[in-house]
């Protein structure tokens, strides 16, 4: 298990907070590996009837460690998978999820929201997929799910031009159930989660799985995202937009073209 992934359980409830400050909780392989067998392993254990997803005060996850990314776009290619796991994991979970949002939740930090039954923010939220800055393209359904939720003007915005949602935006989008101040945050959403704990675990069950929709629709827009992300990751463009975060300067794309 990964260090950065701190796996607890309370009232029912499997919690999974992402610990890596010094990177802002950007995910690695190994954390995306991570939260797969902390996943796997709640969805297994009778004592567990949802899972729980924080992050750190002041910043849920930054994103796809983008390190990590310019060596996947450099790799053979099956490093990816554990990344994909984790993201085919969640139209398949059976248990309800939930996440409490301090701060960032940038990239799968906010893609991974639209599969969550219950999310709970502080005010000092802010929600933003930077997919098209990066060279890249959105995951994890969130060309299906976002424009579902807030229409498609709204998943436009967030999806392709990269404007953050505020908590409050993202609550009245259908993201977010509720802002909550900062001290009540993980109060909040374990309150929930012990909620659910006292419900009929298999009609919680079903009731979760006729209002998460057709599943079957969720994993073949993935797979077709998949396919065009993994492609992305290896065009000029996103080794561009990598290699300029991490040498802290501005892209220049005028470089990057295919084939240069
Ligand atoms: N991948 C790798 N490292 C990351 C990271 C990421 N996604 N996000 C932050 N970090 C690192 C920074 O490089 C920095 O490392 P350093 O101290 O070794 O230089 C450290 O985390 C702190 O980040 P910093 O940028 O100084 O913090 P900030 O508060 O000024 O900004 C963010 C925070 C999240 C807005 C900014 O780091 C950012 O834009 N990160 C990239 C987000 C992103 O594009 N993710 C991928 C989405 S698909």
């Amino acid at each position: 298990m990964s260090k950065d992934i701190e796996v607890a359980r309370a009232g029912g409830a499997q919690i999974l907070r992402l610990n890596r400050p010094e990177k802002k909780n950007a995910l690695t392989r190994g954390m995306y590996a991570g939260l797969v067998d902390a996943l796997t392993a709640g969805e297994a254990a009778d004592g567990i009837s949802a899972h729980v997803i924080l992050g750190l005060p002041d910043v849920f996850c930054a994103g796809n460690d983008i390190a990590d990314f310019l060596a996947l776009a450099s790799g053979s290619g099956n490093e990816i998978e554990d990344v994909m796991k984790f993201i085919f994991m969640l139209p398949v979970l059976k248990k309800p999820l939930l996440a409490g949002v301090s701060g960032l939740a940038v990239g799968i930090g906010t893609t991974m929201l639209f599969h969550c039954d219950l999310v709970y923010a502080e005010p000092n939220a802010i929600f933003s997929t930077p997919f098209l800055d990066l060279g890249l393209v959105p995951e994890a359904a969130s060309s299906l799910l976002a424009p579902r939720l807030m229409g498609p003007q709204r998943a436009f915005e967030l999806l392709v031009l990269g404007a953050p949602l505020s908590a409050e935006r993202a609550r009245e989008a259908g993201l977010v159930n509720e802002i909550v101040p900062h001290d009540q945050l993980e109060a909040k959403v374990l309150a929930a989660a012990g909620k659910l704990a006292k419900k009929p675990p298999e009609a919680l069950a079903i009731a979760r799985r006729l209002l998460r929709g057709n599943k079957d629709d969720i994993v073949d827009c993935m797979t077709k995202e998949a396919l065009l992300f993994k492609d992305r990751l290896k065009s000029p463009e996103a080794g561009e937009a990598f290699r300029a975060f991490l040498e802290k300067r501005p892209p220049d794309f005028s470089k990057a073209k295919a084939g240069a």
